[in-house]
């Protein structure tokens, strides 16, 4: 995602534009930029880099004027470059734009503009609907004015499939911004004599609390005086002034004290754009585009290693469990570290894939290298479109998570695990599992955003269970199958910004030594979600019970009977067992998060660690 602010006012344009990018800076910080017009001229400026060497080209050359665009972005296509970085110009140079989200079709559209003369200066999606606008304002009949502008911005947006929030101006009407909304945030402040839009309240709640949150299909026009919201299809929208309901100084992060708690309570977005446009109800499949194989390549494969660092190496051994059930293909882990030197023997039809949140992890580079210099193809699951792995590798799938600050993964974990069921969904599809059984998936796929949404309001029970394990000398997380990753990455959690020790293993490991750690300061939390192997866990939490260890049970709704064994439990809803390890990940992810906080920990910048290891 990104961060886009507009303003169409009586003062200058710029400086509040920069204020509003700030506040919006941990939506996406790869790039920025500004458009504003003033005296007949539209004043540019753009670069790569975070907001400050947007700052400092301004400072030298402020560009003057009373409305404007502006826009920090967050690539996911084409890399972070001046010429990439927003606005972007229309074919005449007289129409800017800034976009918040993917254009799914812009590759068509974009041949067709260039046929049709339209020349194009980045690697973006976003350009495509500059020039897709502007040719349509172009082309109007109309007067020069609002109208004129709000016709091309619906004509351009009905020819588009994918994500966008987008602000126009225009040179001919300079005291305007035409803004629309589809699946990306959009908000307009309204001011005195001025008005506002941003993607996030946060940007604009120095001057006006008084705000209109747009729906999808939301088109709006601001002047400095008036605003007018309209649907798509040309309707009157329905609309609401509301309070926003926080103040400036809390809008640094939005409503949340830490990035890492705003990431989490972002996954049922995140799970969405991880699968959006992705999931294909005709043929009860996944559709990937990014895995440049043509299906005999695919149907070809007969053997899958997945390899990644920490969370992305935990999200790679429940993609093996699910690959293997979902296609029969023999997958295994190897830690990404250990993949280099390992000398693997591998099929020539062996297909490598690399896990990796910033794509820049040295660890997983290298293996993905070593695999590509024995002939293999390499994709990689990664969320950065910039980064070296999207560029060196093969192919692969985007997770689409926006940006992760925080440096504890979270949903990056539960992106890259959704986008491993695509995977093992479309490699299933072209094997063993009928449409009947992948059309199952889909619909489980498509009901788990509401469900992560319900797991979220636990947030404050699950604060108050972590509280009283504040001072345990060590954790053990347990789990089975699907669950042996996820208790894994539940013990990563707590341990990397708590600093309490804590491993995760098998439940069934349990009595092959580690039981020997087991006492009243050593709590044990188990994942045991109602499946097949639900009475195998209970077994494992009654033994743990009989030697005074302190249990916390995640387990679906109604297996009230674990209230009898274990100390703690926390629900999650009813899903698939090879969802479970997405959905019981995040009570995991908030009991670590409230259990650092109160130990006083830094939870956003835990020490000795960084968001991405790119040193040995
Ligand atoms: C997980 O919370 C840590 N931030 C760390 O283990 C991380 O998952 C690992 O460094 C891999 O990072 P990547 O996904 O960016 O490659
Ligand atoms: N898809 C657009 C780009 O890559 C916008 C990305 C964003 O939302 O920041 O430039």
């Amino acid at each position: 995602m990104c961060g886009i602010i507009g303003y169409v006012g009586k003062k200058e344009a710029a400086p509040i534009m920069l204020e509003g990018l700030r506040k919006l800076e941990y939506r996406g910080y790869d790039s920025a930029g500004m458009a504003v017009v003033s005296e007949g001229a539209m004043h540019l400026r753009k670069c790569a880099g975070r907001i400050e060497s947007l700052a400092k080209l301004i400072e030298k050359t402020p560009p003057k004027g009373t409305a404007g665009v502006s826009h920090t972005r967050w690539a996911t296509h084409g890399p972070p470059t001046d010429r990439n970085a927003h606005p972007h110009y229309d074919k005449s140079g007289r129409l800017a734009l800034v976009h918040n989200g993917v254009i799914e079709n812009y590759q068509t559209l974009r041949e067709k503009l260039i046929a049709e003369g339209h020349a194009f200066h980045s690697d973006t999606d976003t350009e495509v609907l500059a020039h897709l606008i502007g040719k349509h304002y172009d082309a109007s009949p109309l007067a020069h004015s609002p109208r004129r502008l709000i016709e091309a911005v619906r004509d351009g947006l009905k020819r588009v499939k994918g994500t966008y929030g987008i602000a126009v101006i225009h040179l001919d009407v300079p005291e305007l911004i035409v803004g629309a909304r589809l699946g990306s945030p959009l908000v307009v402040g309204l001011g005195h004599e001025e008005n506002f839009i941003s993607s996030d309240a946060a940007a604009v709640v120095a001057h006006t609390r008084d705000a209109i949150y747009l729906n999808d299909y939301d088109l709006v026009s601001l002047t400095p005086n008036k605003f007018e919201i309209l649907s798509l299809d040309g309707s009157q929208a329905q609309f609401e002034v509301s309070q926003v309901d926080f103040t400036q100084d809390e809008a640094e992060m939005g409503i949340y004290p830490h990035f890492m708690l705003k990431e989490i309570f972002e996954q049922p977005e995140s799970l969405k754009n991880a699968m959006r446009g992705r999931l294909s109800l005709d043929d009860g499949t996944a559709k990937l585009g990014g895995l440049n194989m043509t299906p005999r390549e695919i149907r070809d494969i007969d053997r899958i290693v997945l390899s990644g660092c920490g969370t992305a190496m935990h999200a790679a051994m429940v993609g093996e469990y699910l690959i293997e059930n979902m296609a029969r293909i023999p997958t295994e882990v190897e830690i990404a570290s250990e993949f280099r030197y390992r000398n693997m023997p591998l099929t020539k039809d062996t297909l490598l894939f690399v896990v990796s949140q910033s794509g820049e992890t040295i660890d997983t580079l290298a293996a993905m290298r070593e695999g590509q210099r024995k002939g293999h193809r390499v994709l990689g699951i990664c969320n950065n479109v910039a980064s070296t792995i999207a560029r060196e590798s093969d192919g692969g799938v985007y997770m689409h998570a926006g940006p992760e600050i925080g440096v504890a993964a979270t949903k990056s974990f539960t992106s890259q695990v959704t986008v491993l069921t695509l995977l093992a969904l479309l490699l299933g599809r072209m094997r063993n599992t009928s449409m009947s059984d992948g059309l199952k998936v889909i619909d489980d796929l498509q009901s788990l955003p509401d469900k992560v949404a319900e797991v979220l309001k636990m947030s404050e029970r699950i604060k108050e269970i972590s509280h009283k394990y504040v001072n345990a000398e060590g954790m053990l997380f347990l789990g089975r199958q699907y669950n042996y990753p996820a208790a894994m990455e539940g013990a990563l959690k707590l341990k990397e910004i708590s600093y309490i020790y804590a491993s995760g293993h098998p439940s069934a490991e349990l009595k092959h030594g580690i039981i020997a750690l087991v006492k009243p300061d050593m709590p044990c939390v188990f994942i045991a979600p109602d499946d097949a192997v639900f009475e195998k866990n209970v077994s494992n939490i009654e033994e743990v019970k009989a030697r005074r260890g302190p249990v916390i049970a995640v387990t679906t709704e109604g297996k009230t009977e674990l209230e009898k064994v274990a100390d703690d439990v926390i629900y999650i809803p009813e899903c698939a067992d090879y969802l479970t390890p997405i959905l019981a990940s995040v009570p995991l992810q908030l009991f670590a998060y409230h259990l650092a906080v109160a130990r006083g920990c830094d939870v956003d910048k835990p020490r000795n660690l960084a968001k991405s290891v790119t040193v040995e």
